[in-house]
Formats: C-alpha cells, structure tokens, sequence
C-alpha cells in the first residue's frame, strides 16, 4: 500500500521497522490503491540515510514536482518513476549503487538508442560517436543535486556534543547534530567521473575494511582501455564511520530506541560501547568492545535530474582546445554560414544558472570539465589522441605548440 495509496494518509511509524502507523485506516487506503507515482515512490527514495537529500543525489522530495530545468523527464514531460521503472510482476527494472541488482538494468539506451542525435545538427556528428566512450548522463546531468542540497560528509566520530552551539551553512543547513556529528552540504554539485561497465564493487558488513587510510564502499568497476567501459558522473559521499578496531571490519551502532526504556540506544544514552555491542549483536557479528574511525567513501551513479537538452556540457566545456577561434576549424574547413566559436561553445550556462542563485560560480568558464588526465588520458584527447586510436584523415596528434 505503500506504493499504491492515493489518499496521501498511509505512513509507516519509524521504530517499527516497516509496519504501518497504527493511526492508518488501512480499509480505506486499500479501497482506493492506484497507480504509483513519484510521491509514493519518492517517500522511501527522496529520504534514504535519514532525511531528504542525504544518500541518493539525484533524488529528492523536489522531484515530486519539479520544474523542467530540474529534471526534464518528470518535469518537462510529466513522466513517473515507472514509466523509466518497468515494472513486471512487482519486479522494477534498475539497478542501484548500493545493493545488488536484483530486478533487471534500465538504460537511457532502452528508450533513446545509442545514437539519439538526429537531424540536420552539426553536431550530431561527434556526438554520436562520443556515446562509445561516455554515458549520456555525463553531458546530460553535468550537476546534481540542483534543486536541493545534498549530504557530502558525514563524520560520525564528533557526535555526542549536546553543549555545541549549532551553526548553519550558506543553504540554512544546520552542520552538526548531536546524535549524529558533523556534516557538509552541497547544492548544484560538479559530479566526480569514472569508468565503469556498470559493475559496482561493494564492500558487504563483516568484509575488511582500511583501518588507517580510506575504503570505498561502493566503487564503479571500469577500466581506461576496456571498450565496454565508459565514462560516468558520480556523487561520492565521503564518511567517517565506525569499525572494530581488532576484527577490522565496520560497526552496526544501536541507535535508535525502541521504547522509553530501552537501555542501550545512542540516541538516548549517547555511549557508543552500549550502542555498538547491542548493534553488532543484533547483526549477528561479534565486537572486540575496541572501536576506531575510519574513512569511508561512497560511489553514487547519478541517473536523475536529466537537464533539458540545450543544457548539456558543450564541446568547450570538455575541449580546452575548441574554446577558442580555431574551434572546429582545427580539422574541418572554413564555412561562412556557420560560427563554429559559438557552436562549440553552446551548452550548460553556469552563468545564467549563477544569476538565478545557483551555488556554481566556480564552474563559469571551466573548460576542463571532465579531467581528462584524471581518467587515464594525456590530456585533451583532441591533442593527445583517444583510448584506442588515432583520428581517421590521417590525422596525428600532436603537442599543441605553445
Ligand atoms: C517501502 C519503501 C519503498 C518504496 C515505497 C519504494 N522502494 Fe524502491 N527500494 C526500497 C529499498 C529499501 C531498496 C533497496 C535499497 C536501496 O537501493 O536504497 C529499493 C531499491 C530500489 C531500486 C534498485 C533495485 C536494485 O535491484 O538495485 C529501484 C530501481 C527502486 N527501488 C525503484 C522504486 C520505484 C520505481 C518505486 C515506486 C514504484 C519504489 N522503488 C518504491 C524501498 C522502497
Ligand atoms: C527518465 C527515466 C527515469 C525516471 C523518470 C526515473 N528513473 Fe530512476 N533510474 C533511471 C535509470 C536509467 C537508472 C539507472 C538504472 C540502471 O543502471 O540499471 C535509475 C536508477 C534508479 C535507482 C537506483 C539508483 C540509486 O540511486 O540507488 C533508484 C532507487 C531509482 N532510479 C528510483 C527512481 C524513483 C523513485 C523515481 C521517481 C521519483 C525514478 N527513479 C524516476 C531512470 C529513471
Ligand atoms: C522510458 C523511456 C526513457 C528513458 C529510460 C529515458 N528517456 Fe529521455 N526522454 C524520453 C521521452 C519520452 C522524452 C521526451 C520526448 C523526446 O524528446 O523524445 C525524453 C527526452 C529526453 C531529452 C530531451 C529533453 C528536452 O530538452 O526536451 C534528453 C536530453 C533525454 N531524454 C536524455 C535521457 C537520458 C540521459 C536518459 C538516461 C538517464 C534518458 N533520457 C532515459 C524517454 C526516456
Ligand atoms: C558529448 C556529450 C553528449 C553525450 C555523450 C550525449 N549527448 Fe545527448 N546531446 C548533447 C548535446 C550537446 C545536445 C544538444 C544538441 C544540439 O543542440 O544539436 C544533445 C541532445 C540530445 C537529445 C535531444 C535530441 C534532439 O535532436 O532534439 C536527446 C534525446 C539526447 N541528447 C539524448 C542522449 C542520450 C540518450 C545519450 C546517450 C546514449 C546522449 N544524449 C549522449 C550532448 C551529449
Ligand atoms: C563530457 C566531455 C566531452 C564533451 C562535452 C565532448 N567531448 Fe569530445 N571527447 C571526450 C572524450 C572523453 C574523448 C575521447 C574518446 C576516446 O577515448 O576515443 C573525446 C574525443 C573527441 C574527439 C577525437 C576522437 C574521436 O573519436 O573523434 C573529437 C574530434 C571530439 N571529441 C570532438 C568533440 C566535439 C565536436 C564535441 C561537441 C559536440 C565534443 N567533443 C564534446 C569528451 C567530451
Ligand atoms: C580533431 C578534429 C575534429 C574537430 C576539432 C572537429 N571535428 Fe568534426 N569530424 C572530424 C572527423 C575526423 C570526422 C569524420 C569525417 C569522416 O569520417 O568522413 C568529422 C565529422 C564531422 C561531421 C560529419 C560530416 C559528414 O560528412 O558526415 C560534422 C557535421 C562535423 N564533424 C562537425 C564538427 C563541428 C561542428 C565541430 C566543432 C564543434 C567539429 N566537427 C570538430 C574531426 C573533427
């Protein structure tokens, strides 16, 4: 019923692990089940980690009714989580970072194909072929988290503190809860960008953690010079968590009490051994009764908030090399009709997106926006060449003179 109720009365109570609110007349929300849509979805999805924006980047309580900048599906078409979500026998197609796939992938491919660019366009070209070597969501979703701010950091190692005076950031987020530590918020993110097959790594509970540097949790598994892999935008959410010092693996904390009496939750006691041996018992894993903090980072593809399409990265943006007059002409020649400087440069307008309060100053004017460097290449793959080959016409790359 969660999924299908229509009257927007069906809740569930936090300390009974999923059952319904006793308050709920569960007659009457059952006499009127529908449809799902993004709300009934949305109030598991929009609040994984414990609250809006706080896990998943790309999804937040915005999406109920969101505008067409913020995600031109749902806002721009209307569309509903099971209109991309196929679902068969309550079996729902995607697969998700943090747990394994279960119920079948869904691609932008599945309904847009691998050549989605038609037309007469000039550009339909290059980008077309680009598609081998990126996902789409890296020019498509060139930010997250741009209607509401998302969780960054979380360092569970501060918590406790009941006397600190909470401060709030430039967004009104308060930065530390003394049930839970310190945070860092961040609205209209630049995402961190990967290789991936669209295999994920995942660390599981009782697996080995890095005591003394950082462990990825979840983590793409994709190689520079495999032609299945390609290029992906990524939230990583970064933590400071707690593991057995002696097993060396994380730790289940107990926090949350179950009634007024209960004698072991942190956020009633605020002593963490009580909490950590009650929670490691109930997960079944034995504790030392020695804890430590660890590093920890998180891997979270992003797949939502889809810009309309005259809002995807342009060639310059990515292109140190096409920013400036030479643009296309480096390789194509001259055409009178056609500006090329301003066709390579047409794409997300950080500057327009500033003006209207968005926290991307910083990204005016970057034309490095990928790093090529950082996923494995010499540098621009214009100048330096790309994964696999040479351009054809016999063009060979060179140094750029200087
Ligand atoms: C009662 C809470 C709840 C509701 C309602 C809910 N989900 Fe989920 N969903 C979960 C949990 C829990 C997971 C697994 C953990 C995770 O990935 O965050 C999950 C996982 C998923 C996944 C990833 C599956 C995989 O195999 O990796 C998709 C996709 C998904 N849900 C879509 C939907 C859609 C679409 C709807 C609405 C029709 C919906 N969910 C409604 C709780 C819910
Ligand atoms: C335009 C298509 C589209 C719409 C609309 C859409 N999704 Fe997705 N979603 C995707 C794609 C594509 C993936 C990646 C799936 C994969 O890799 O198999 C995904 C992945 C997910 C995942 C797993 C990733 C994660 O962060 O854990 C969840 C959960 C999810 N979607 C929930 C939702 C919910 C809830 C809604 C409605 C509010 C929704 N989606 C609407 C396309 C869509
Ligand atoms: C269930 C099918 C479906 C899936 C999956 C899907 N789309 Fe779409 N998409 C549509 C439809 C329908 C439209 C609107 C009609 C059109 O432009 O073709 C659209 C429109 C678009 C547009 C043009 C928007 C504009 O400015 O008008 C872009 C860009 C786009 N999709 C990108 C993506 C990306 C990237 C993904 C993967 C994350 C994706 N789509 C997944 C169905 C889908
Ligand atoms: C290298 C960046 C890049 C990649 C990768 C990319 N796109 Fe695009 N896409 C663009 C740009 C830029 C436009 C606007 C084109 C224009 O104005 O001529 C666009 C336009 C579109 C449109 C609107 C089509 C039209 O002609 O109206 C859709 C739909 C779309 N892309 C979907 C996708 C899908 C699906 C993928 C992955 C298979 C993808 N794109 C990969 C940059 C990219
Ligand atoms: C999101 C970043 C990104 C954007 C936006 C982008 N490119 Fe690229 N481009 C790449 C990457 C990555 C490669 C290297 C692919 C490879 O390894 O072969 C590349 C390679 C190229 C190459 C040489 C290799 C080849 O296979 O042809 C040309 C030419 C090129 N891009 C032109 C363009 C043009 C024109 C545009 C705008 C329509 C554009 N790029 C937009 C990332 C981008
Ligand atoms: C680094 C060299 C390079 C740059 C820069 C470059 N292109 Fe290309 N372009 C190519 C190559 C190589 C081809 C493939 C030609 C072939 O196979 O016949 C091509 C093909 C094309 C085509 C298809 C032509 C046809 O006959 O089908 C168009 C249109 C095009 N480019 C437009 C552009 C535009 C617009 C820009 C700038 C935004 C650009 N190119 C930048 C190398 C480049």
């Amino acid at each position: 019923m969660v999924c299908h109720d229509t009257t927007d009365t069906y809740k569930k109570t936090p300390t009974a692990a999923g059952m319904p609110d006793p308050a709920v007349d569960l007659v009457a929300v059952a006499k009127k089940v529908g449809k799902p849509t993004r709300k009934t979805c949305g109030d598991c999805h929009m609040s994984g980690g414990g609250g809006d924006g706080v896990k998943h980047a790309d999804m937040s309580p915005q999406l109920y009714y969101p505008g067409r900048s913020c995600d031109v599906h749902m806002g721009g078409y209307d569309m509903q989580c099971h209109d991309c979500h196929k679902t068969q026998n309550h079996r729902i197609w995607g697969r998700s970072s943090s747990v394994a796939v279960a119920e079948g992938s869904r691609s932008c491919e599945d309904c847009h194909t691998a050549s989605p660019h038609y037309g007469q366009q000039l550009l339909d070209y290059h980008l077309n072929k680009h598609t081998e070597h990126l996902l789409c969501t890296t020019c498509h979703a060139p930010l997250y988290s741009k209607c509401q701010p998302t969780k960054m950091l979380w360092d569970w190692s501060t918590a406790g503190d009941k006397e600190r005076v909470v401060e709030k950031d430039k967004y009104g987020l308060e930065l530390y809860d003394p049930r839970k530590g310190d945070f860092v918020w961040k609205e209209s993110a630049k995402p961190e960008y990967a290789w991936t097959t669209g295999l994920t790594k995942r660390v599981l509970l009782g697996d080995p953690v890095n005591l003394e540097g950082e462990t990825n949790l979840t983590e793409p598994v994709g190689y520079f010079n495999d032609p299945k892999s390609r290029i992906a935008p990524y939230k990583v959410m970064r933590g400071i968590q707690m593991a057995d010092a002696q097993h060396g693996y994380l730790i289940v904390p107990h926090l949350f009490p179950r009634d007024k009496d209960d004698p072991t939750a942190y956020w009633k006691h605020f002593d963490w051994q009580k909490s950590f041996t009650a929670g490691m018992q109930a997960a079944g894993f034995p504790y030392s009764g020695e804890y430590t903090w660890v590093k920890t980072n998180m891997y979270w593809k992003l797949n939502h908030e889809i810009m309309p399409k005259e809002n995807a990265l342009s060639c310059a943006q990515c292109h140190d090399s096409l920013k400036d007059e030479k643009a296309c002409l480096r390789c194509h020649q001259e055409n009178k009709e056609v500006n090329f400087k301003e066709l390579a440069r047409k794409g997300t307008d950080f500057e327009t997106m500033a003006a209207k309060g968005r926290d991307v100053v910083d990204l005016i004017g970057a034309t490095d926006y990928i790093d090529f460097k950082k996923l494995g290449y010499k540098g621009d793959p214009i100048i330096h060449g790309g994964r696999f080959k040479t351009l054809p016409l016999g063009f060979v790359p060179v140094e750029e003179e200087q």
